[in-house]
């Protein structure tokens, strides 16, 4: 067997608590205005904004502040692209979940390009190819779950066409990503709980997509252990610094690894899923994970007893479990119950508690089929298989 890979990330990551502090002099070498921009609170809240705002005054960088409201939209995008603009920004700071990184990617990579997100937008855009490097700019996460800091791609709402779609591109990976752990103690336990699912589900999507490879494998393995363990701990006690460090480190190298990887099923769901119904992306990949999982598994063992990937999914159960111990034959099965059970354990809603209903899931499968997502899924799953997972999230 021969192995090649591409891999790309960005050009510095600093992690550790108290990192915010180094905020200020970081952002003053890329540029003397920067776009803040956050959905981690408002200014004058005494929060993060409050906090990250005074450390880039006191660098001497301008900040014109501009708040992301839910995940963003190409409207969105083209709205804190004016005003970057306006204000001749030369550097942007994406501070909050990933709906704030993510506006910030879209709009750093912008700025170095002319014309707006629909010229570039994949799926449902022109798709014209981004050419320059993005605007330096900085992601500083404040939630541990959309790895969006090491992610070459925006995740764009088409609100018109009921799906989302990504702006994609290495060249609009940050120039830092800027990890403090400590950010998050003040996250409330259910956005914890949601957001890290979606850490887990990345990273276990990403060990089994079509398009792993030996060095996101690895940080799959390391992560997939940690936030098994830290996840259920951070959700129950958000002051658990210990907890939050190892959920920060997951989300980072989830992001890592979807980036390199590609991810699977649940995330091609995930796109048109939120696009239609009011669901948060964490919840959706929660709920869809464990009948993912169990399906390809499934799938896999069908085409063949001996699959090679089948072992990645025996690997998955003794992962999440911590017993290294597991038989063979009973490996996949404890992986998809440990995942059943913490889906119940954190309380994560069902989709049917979002107006999904079974009339809605064949529009649903056919958009999802549309999706990047989908065609890293290790196996190709039929429509009842499919429906069959929807009807389990419900
Ligand atoms: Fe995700």
């Amino acid at each position: 067997m021969t192995t090649a890979f591409d891999f790309f990330s960005a050009s510095r990551i600093l992690f550790g608590p108290g990192g915010i502090q180094q905020l200020g002099s970081l952002t003053a070498e890329l540029g003397r205005t920067a776009l803040l921009v956050t959905n981690a609170g408002q200014p004058g809240d005494g929060g993060v904004v409050d906090q990250a705002a005074g450390l880039l005054y006191e660098a001497g960088v301008g900040v014109v502040v501009h708040r992301q409201r839910g995940e963003p939209t190409v409207r969105d995008i083209e709205t804190a692209l004016e005003t970057a603009r306006s204000f001749r920004c030369q550097t942007v700071v994406g501070l909050g979940g990933g709906s704030a990184l993510d506006t910030a990617k879209a709009v750093g990579g912008l700025l170095a390009h002319e014309g707006g997100p629909l010229d570039y937008l994949e799926v449902v855009g022109r798709g014209r190819k981004l050419h320059s490097p993005a605007t330096p700019w900085i992601a500083v996460p404040t939630t541990a779950g959309t790895g969006a800091e090491v992610t070459r791609n925006a995740v764009i709402g088409v609100p018109e066409q009921g799906f989302k779609a990504s702006l994609r591109s290495e060249l609009l990976l940050p120039r830092i990503a800027l990890v403090d752990p400590e950010l998050a103690v003040s996250v409330p336990a259910a956005v914890t709980a949601r957001s890290g699912m979606d850490a887990l589900c990345q990273l276990i999507e990403a060990y089994t997509s079509r398009g792993a490879q030996p060095i996101t494998d690895a940080l799959a393995r390391d992560g997939i252990g940690r936030a098994a363990r830290a996840l259920p701990r951070a959700v129950a006690d958000g002051q658990d610094r210990d907890a939050r460090e190892d959920m920060a480190l997951a989300a980072l190298f989830s992001g890592i690894a979807l980036t390199n990887a590609g991810l699977g099923a649940v995330h091609g769901f995930a796109a048109p899923a939120g696009a239609n119904y009011p669901i948060p992306h964490g919840t959706v990949c929660a709920r869809l994970l464990p009948p993912v999982v169990a399906a390809n598994a499934a799938a896999l063992a069908a085409e063949s007893a001996n699959h090679p990937l089948l072992d990645k999914y025996r690997q998955l159960g003794r992962l999440l479990t911590g017993r290294t111990d597991l038989p063979d034959n009973q490996a996949i099965e404890a992986g998809v119950r440990f995942l059943e059970q913490l889906v119940e354990q954190l309380e994560i809603p069902r989709l049917s508690d979002f107006g999904l209903r079974p009339e809605g899931f064949a529009p649903l499968i056919a958009r999802a089929r549309r999706s990047s997502s989908m065609r890293y899924n290790p196996v190709t799953l039929s429509d009842t298989a499919l429906e069959a997972i929807l009807r389990h999230a419900c």
